[in-house]
Parts: structure tokens; sequence; C-alpha cells
């Protein structure tokens, strides 16, 4: 049923257009540095993130990633940006992580 197909970008969003404008290039470096981060990680990278997508899912759920304004960068995001950032990152799961 041709009629009832969704356009792709509806059915599943992609990492480049949806999830990875959330991270800006100050959160990706801060991500990015062991001078920061014990483990750190590419948030540009969609392997990357898709590996960490349950740890990222949990600290952003939590209001812990990104930190507040002192620890540099724009900070932390309202609940607003949370919950569609929540909403954005599930659907790229369940998506089956398109690129
Ligand atoms: C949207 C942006 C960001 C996301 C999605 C993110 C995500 C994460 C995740 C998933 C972890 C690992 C937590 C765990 O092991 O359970 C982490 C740890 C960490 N992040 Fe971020 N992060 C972001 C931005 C930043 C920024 C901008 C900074 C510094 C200014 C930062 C500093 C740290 C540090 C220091 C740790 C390791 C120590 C700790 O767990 O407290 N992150 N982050």
């Amino acid at each position: 049923m041709a009629a009832s197909k969704k356009p792709l970008s509806e059915k599943a969003p992609g990492f480049a257009a949806t999830i990875k404008p959330y991270f800006s290039e100050c959160y990706r470096n801060h991500m990015n540095s062991k001078d920061f981060v014990p483990g750190p990680f590419d948030l540009w990278s969609a392997a990357a993130v898709q590996k960490n997508w349950p740890k990222i899912k949990n600290a952003v759920r939590a209001g812990y990633m990104p930190p507040d304004e002192e620890e540099g960068c724009e900070g932390s995001w309202d609940q607003a940006k949370i919950g569609q950032f929540l909403k954005d990152f599930q659907a790229w799961k369940d998506g089956g992580f398109q690129p």
C-alpha cells in the first residue's frame, strides 16, 4: 500500500540530520578529550554514539549530560530540549540507526 508509506525521514531519523546537530563542536571536543573524560568518545561518530547509546540516553535523561556552563560549553539542556532529544534518540534506534 504505497499510499500509507511515510517518507523515510519521518519513519527513521538519521544521525547526520537529526542526532548530530544536538552535539555542538564544544560538546564534541570535551567528550572526545582524555583531559576531561576517563572514557572519551566522539559524539560526531554515528558508530561511537550507537555503541554508547544506553549511557548517553541515561546521562541526558538524568540531566547529567551535557553539564552546566561552569564546566565549559553551552551548558545543560532544559526539560523541553531533553524531551525532544530523548524522542529523537529513541526513534533513531527504533529506525535501525540510520546514517
Ligand atoms: C550532549 C553532550 C554530551 C553527552 C551526550 C555526553 C555524554 C556522556 C556520557 C554517556 C558519559 C559517560 C557516562 C557513564 O559512563 O555512565 C559522559 C561522561 C563524562 N562527560 Fe559528557 N557528554 C556530553 C557533553 C559533555 C561536556 C560538554 C563535558 C565537559 C565540559 C562533559 C564531560 C564529561 C565528563 C568529565 C565525563 C566523565 C566523568 C563523569 O562521568 O562524570 N560531557 N558524558
